[in-house]
């Protein structure tokens, strides 16, 4: 009988032991696999947010462009996009020209660096790509009128 007892006993503490142990990796594969398939699809879905709420998808009209026409608020349109140049004002290579094209659509200004009058500025050629690439970095939103 007290045999009996101690081995009953043992049972218990044997189940307990390998329950226990099952337990135990299964609570550190959770941990182990839970945060980085939550930080994975987190930083998936941050990329596709910050790409579905980027500037393609802001519109506006040219009125509301042309209420930032000052240098220190200062919209362009080019080629229908939409572009926040402000910061870019001071430091404009080709000078405070940049200017006449805040609140219009500075197209033909930016392609053809003309005077009011149509005479060219400076090279009266087109900006380099590298100035076309500094530009699509400040685009905001597309023109919708
Ligand atoms: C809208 C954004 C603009 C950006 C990002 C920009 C950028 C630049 C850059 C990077 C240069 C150095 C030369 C080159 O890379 O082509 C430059 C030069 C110049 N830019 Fe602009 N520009 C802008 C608008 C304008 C506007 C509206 C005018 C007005 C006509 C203008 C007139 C000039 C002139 C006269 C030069 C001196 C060099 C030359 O005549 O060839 N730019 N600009």
């Amino acid at each position: 009988m007290k045999k009996k007892t101690i081995g009953i006993t043992l049972l218990i503490i044997a189940i307990g032991i390998v329950g226990g142990f099952a337990l135990w990796k299964y609570v550190l594969s959770d941990t182990a696999s839970a945060p980085s398939a939550t930080e994975s699809s987190t930083s998936s879905s941050a990329v596709t947010t910050t790409e579905d709420s980027g500037f393609a998808e802001q519109t506006f009209t040219t009125v509301e462009v042309a209420k930032h026409n000052t240098a220190d608020d200062c919209w362009t349109v080019i080629d229908s996009d939409v572009y926040d140049i402000t910061d870019y004002v001071g430091s404009h290579p080709g000078g405070s020209e940049i200017l006449r094209a805040c609140g219009i659509d500075g197209t033909s200004l930016f392609m053809e660096r003309t005077t009011e009058d149509g005479e060219t500025v400076g090279s009266g050629t087109s900006h380099s790509s590298n100035a076309q690439r500094q530009l699509q970095s400040m685009q905001i939103g597309i023109l919708v009128d």
